[in-house]
């Protein structure tokens, strides 16, 4: 009976992982998402009711886990080393002349490939299973990412085909995909978190995370371009990988074996230009002896190994003169400084400005109005500037730039808060950009979404002193509107009428309308479904505000700041007093007990009656708190069919009572 379980569990796994590949590796899927769904919920289950065959390599493994875990360093079996860098082509005939000379006049191939610009990652494989998973580090010793690595579908958990030596490393780049980190950003920018530079630092800050579900959740993708060990099928370095691809291993299909400096050059020219079209970031070409012999035979430097070069693209730069330097200012008063340069070509358009970023930049550069400035416009979104060619300055020097102390639309003296590069202006409700920053946020799509006003008429209606923050909009009448700026009647009752159905918004979007620091639409509808009302969320002490799931001690500051902000109060009574929603509708409040007040409650499993989302809410709607990761503070875990090994485990030592659903059920009705 059990070798049948056993037989069906590993009839499972091999189709998963072969589905798995098709999807992330070939980009060729051959069943649909749901039958996927259904096959891994069967294993799940399987692994559930026999843990006795549970795997670490099984499919069901890379969903991650949100136990924080600290990285053990291990030291490199082969030290990661790193590659001579080279810009010039000069280099890179120096490099195959010097190649050339010390193999003696042997025949012999370069393997060009594209260098990947993401993190680097060495893998250790044993009998077909991916053991171990770690970072570049100082290159003799680097963190264990394995879990981490494990929720990344490119990277296979067993190997399929055959000729696989027992153990060998493979190494690669771990990469965020440009989609997925335009995507990452603009999600940053509405939680005005930081946002990530370029793809490769927010590869390398995802994979150190300490929460494999949030490295799940960012969906790398990794390439691998080096098969390390003994044993291995081929004496080439192409025809090794080329074979790995058949393991399951994600394989550049862009490297190419050349023989002369004429192909090498032409490969380097068309990827220059091609690079642009491929999903993931690149920043040069690596050149490689392909021979595995020869290579031993060049052997390394302290360093670098002779046998390699990398060749940089250059990062796409321009020259050109620095005429003053301004200061925007963001919704949330954040100061941005602005390079005002001669505008000059870069990469296809023409570019007038470009960031400075902080303070701390244009000291580092010693900027001086009149520089020659180096522009680039790299993997980053704005163009910045890298440096100054002080060999052009004159002895007449232009004055030296230095950070302006106070607001330049308000005067009001800048502040900045402890651990962040930016400057601020603190005066939130006065200061002109805020508020029409306020009040553009405020008639967003995702807050109170109303039609026809748009920045430019907000920016109309201040000018005009019509309104100064959003509660004038409930004011305001069509006839006062009307004729304004070529506005026709019709669309000065277009926007009165659009104004008036706001009234209409649900109370989490209310809550998301007034702007709150940190508090994006998700945290804004949990806030909205965890407090009845305004007032409780303005009365709220910090422990009951990150008693809330996804609000921590930032989010919870920030609302209270903003509650304890008289001019706030005034402006949310007066937002009251025009009829907005501010408290939770009926179909929200309904069925609302304090079953289970205080309980903090960890969900897991698979179930029949509600889904996860749905018990949360059940949860939260009696009073709970619902949680992701046990410890000590658990009251209870809700459990489903198939529990994850790992929370049953810490259950079990914890001695944290396990419900089940129907308990759970009888436990609120
Ligand atoms: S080979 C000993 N191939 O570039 C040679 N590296 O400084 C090992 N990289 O740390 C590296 N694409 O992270 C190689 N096709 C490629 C690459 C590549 C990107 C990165 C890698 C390494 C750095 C070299």
């Amino acid at each position: 009976m059990d070798l049948l379980i056993k037989d069906k569990i590993d009839q499972l796994r091999t189709a998963l992982h072969q589905h798995n590949y098709n999807y992330y590796v070939l980009n060729a899927p051959t069943i649909s998402d749901k039958d996927f769904d259904d096959m891994m919920h069967e294993l799940q289950d399987l692994e559930e009711q026999y843990p006795e065959y549970v795997d670490e390599t099984s499919p069901t493994m890379r969903v991650g886990s949100d136990l924080s875990s600290e990285f053990k360093q291990v030291k490199h079996k082969y030290p990661m080393l790193s590659l001579a860098n080279t810009y010039s082509e000069d280099d890179v005939s120096e490099f195959y002349e010097r190649v050339k000379g010390l193999l003696g006049g042997e025949n012999f191939e370069i393997c060009c490939e594209l260098k990947f610009d993401g993190t680097s990652i060495s893998l250790t494989y044993e009998q077909g299973r991916l053991v171990q998973a770690v970072t570049r580090g100082d290159g003799e010793q680097g963190d264990d990412v394995t879990n981490n690595v494990k929720t990344i579908h490119a990277i296979p958990l067993k190997l399929t085909g055959t000729g696989y030596p027992d153990s060998f490393e493979m190494r690669g780049e771990v990469l965020m995909p440009w989609t997925v980190f335009e995507q990452l950003n603009k999600e940053r920018e509405e939680r005005e978190e930081p946002l990530f530079a370029n793809p490769r630092n927010a590869a390398s800050g995802t994979l150190k995370s300490q929460n494999s579900q949030l490295v799940a959740s960012r969906k790398l993708d990794s390439y691998l371009y080096y098969v390390l060990g003994e044993n291995l099928p081929h004496d080439g370095h192409y025809e090794n990988l080329q074979e790995a691809a058949r393991w399951g291993f994600k394989i550049s299909k862009n490297m190419k074996k050349c023989r002369t400096l004429q192909e090498i050059f032409d490969y380097i020219n068309y990827w220059d230009i091609e690079r642009k079209n491929l999903p993931v970031a690149t920043d040069g070409i690596v050149l490689k002896v392909n021979s595995r012999r020869q290579q031993l035979n060049l052997a390394n430097t302290a360093k670098s190994p002779r046998w390699a070069i990398a060749y940089k693209f250059q990062a796409e730069r321009a020259l050109t003169r620095l005429n003053k330097v301004t200061y925007q200012v963001g919704r949330t008063g954040a100061i941005t400084p602005v390079a005002n340069l001669d505008p000059v070509q870069l990469s296809g358009t023409v570019v007038k400005r470009a960031s400075l970023h902080n303070a701390d930049i244009i000291e580092g550069l010693d900027l001086h109005i009149g520089d020659m400035v180096y522009v680039e416009k790299g993997g980053e979104i704005i163009p910045k500037i890298t440096g100054v060619d002080k060999n052009s300055r004159t002895p007449e020097l232009g004055e030296k730039v230095s950070f302006i102390t106070q607001c330049p639309e308000c005067g009001t003296e800048l502040v900045r808060y402890e651990g962040e590069a930016a400057h601020y202006c603190p005066n939130q409700t006065a200061c002109p950009p805020q508020i029409k920053g306020m009040i553009e946020h405020f008639i967003s799509r995702k807050a109170m979404n109303i039609d026809g006003l748009g920045p430019e008429t907000v920016d109309l209606f201040y000018r005009l002193g019509l309104i100064h923050d959003p509660a004038d909009l409930y004011d305001l009448k069509a006839v006062q509107i009307k004729g304004l700026d070529r506005m026709g009647s019709k669309s000065a009752v277009n926007i009165v009428e659009g104004i008036a159905k706001s009234r209409e918004i649900p109370f989490d979007r209310v809550i998301f309308a007034l702007g709150i620091r940190f508090v994006g639409t998700t945290t804004a509808k949990i806030l909205g479904k965890s407090f009845a009302n305004i007032d409780q969320l303005a009365g709220a002490s910090k422990e009951q505000l990150m008693s809330v799931e996804e609000v921590g001690e930032k989010i919870a500051q920030s609302i209270i700041d903003y509650f304890a902000d008289e001019k706030n109060i005034r402006l949310v009574s007066r937002l009251r007093l025009a009829g907005l929603q501010f408290s939770r509708s009926e179909s929200d409040t309904a069925q609302q007990t304090d079953k289970l007040k205080d309980q903090v409650i960890v969900i897991s499993g698979v179930f029949k009656y509600h889904s996860r989302d749905e018990y949360k809410e059940l949860i939260e709607k009696n009073g709970g708190k619902n949680t992701g990761s046990i410890s000590a503070k658990t009251s209870f875990i809700l459990a489903g069919e198939n529990m994850g090994p790992a929370k049953y485990e810490k259950a079990k030592k914890l001695g944290i009572e396990i419900k089940s659903e129907d308990d759970f059920l009888e436990l609120i009705s």
